[in-house]
């Protein structure tokens, strides 16, 4: 994708990219909103195919990030950094990643505050504690320096309780997952933990992920493991995505074999415009399920569990206890937003839109 042909498309507050020769990674950090706040939002590191692709999903996952603490209620903004690595990270080395979180420390003290970031693919609460060697803007380091961690956990538990509540407003049942047959697409940080939660309380498991250790690990604990490219086309009650995002768009969701989509991955939905609103001329991912009774728990409101986490621990001083009470409370908010679609005739995407619309606009 062309930098020129995404830029024009965002409405974002700034976007700064930055190229180091040395290790041959670019820096993206887009911050989208500061109105309920500073900009926070994980750092991702991963091979793009292109800059303009780290651009686009930076831009994209700020985007997502001031929906998510304006539904939330948390008082942050929405931004996200993008490391475009040369290699995959294994390859690397470590000194060569070292220089590159070097390098994203002092971007991340250019902006001053006005962006503060946390773990994400490919980034570790260790790498955290790398980057607070020389900035005070990197959040969910780890116990043994005193952090508090990923927000892995809280995401797979509020996860957890989006698929709850959505299997209930599915019909499945009362909100139980006892007999279900839930698909977990992804087994890592937050995957993992969302199939333990799942197996825990009586589901049916079926999962996949691109690495065969991490299958072979759900496997021995009973899990059925699904082929990665047959996750769209696996009958299952609910489907998880719990990987990288884009999984699901207009065609795919067409024909999806479930009646539940909730899971951790941000932009779950390929195609929409992450307005909430379809282009004109055409019916998007969002629109697509909802015509065909699919009930999609927007994942700005599903995986809020990690920015509650990160932002209640590190900036609002609130105990664990409290970060647990405010996750669970992602079910309320869900089942509102399903209320509000309903009622109103749009789909869930939409629904929970308006509901960030309103809290920015309040906020203004
Ligand atoms: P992770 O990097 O620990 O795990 C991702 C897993 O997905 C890996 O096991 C990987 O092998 C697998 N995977 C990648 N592509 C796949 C594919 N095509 N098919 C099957 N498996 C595939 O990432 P983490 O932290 O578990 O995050 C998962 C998703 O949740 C990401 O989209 C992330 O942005 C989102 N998220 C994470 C939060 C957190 O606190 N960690 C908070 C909110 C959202
Ligand atoms: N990266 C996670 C997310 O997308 C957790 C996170 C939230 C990290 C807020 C930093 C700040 O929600």
């Amino acid at each position: 994708m062309d930098i020129e042909t995404v830029s024009p498309l965002w409405d974002g507050e700034l976007c700064s990219v930055r190229f180091d020769r040395e290790t041959g990674a670019w820096f993206v950090i887009a911050v989208h909103s500061t109105r309920l706040g500073p900009a926070s939002g994980g750092t991702r590191a991963m091979v793009y195919p292109s800059v303009g692709d780290a651009v686009a999903d930076a831009t994209r996952l700020a985007t997502a990030m001031t929906t998510k603490m304006a539904v939330a209620g948390l008082p942050m903004g929405g931004g996200k950094s993008v490391i475009a690595l040369p290699a995959p990270r294994a390859e690397l080395g470590d000194e060569r990643w070292r220089r590159i979180l070097r390098i994203h420390a002092a971007n991340l003290d250019e902006l001053g505050g006005t962006y503060t970031t946390g773990p994400d693919i490919g980034t570790s609460s260790a790498d955290m504690d790398v980057l607070r060697e020389t900035t005070r803007f990197a959040f969910g380091g780890s116990a043994a320096t005193g952090g508090p961690g990923s927000g892995a956990p809280a995401t797979a538990l509020g996860v957890f309780t989006a698929v709850r509540a959505a299997v209930a407003e599915a019909g499945l049942g009362d909100g139980g997952v006892a007999g279900l047959r839930l698909l977990v697409q992804g087994l890592g940080a937050v995957g993992a933990r969302v199939a333990e939660l799942a197996a825990e309380a009586g589901a049916e498991l079926l999962v996949a992920d691109l690495d065969p250790q991490r299958c072979a690990a759900a496997a021995a604990r009973g899990a059925r493991v699904v082929p990665a490219a047959e996750v769209t086309r696996t009958r299952c009650d609910v489907l998880l995505p719990c990987a990288t995002g884009g999984l699901i768009d207009a065609r795919v969701a067409r024909t999806l074999p479930c009646a539940v989509v909730a899971g951790s991955a941000n932009n779950q939905l390929a195609d929409s415009d992450r307005s909430g609103h379809d282009a004109p001329d055409h019916e998007g991912a969002a629109l697509v399920l909802a015509r065909r009774g699919i009930i999609y728990a927007p994942d700005f409101v599903a995986n809020a569990g990690g920015a509650v986490h990160i932002v209640g621990r590190e900036v609002l001083g609130w105990t664990e206890d409290q970060v647990t009470r405010r996750t669970l409370e992602i079910g309320a908010t869900l089942r509102k937003v399903f209320a509000d679609a309903r009622a109103y005739g749009i789909t869930t995407e939409q629904a929970d839109h308006a509901l960030a619309a309103r809290r920015l606009a309040d906020a203004a």
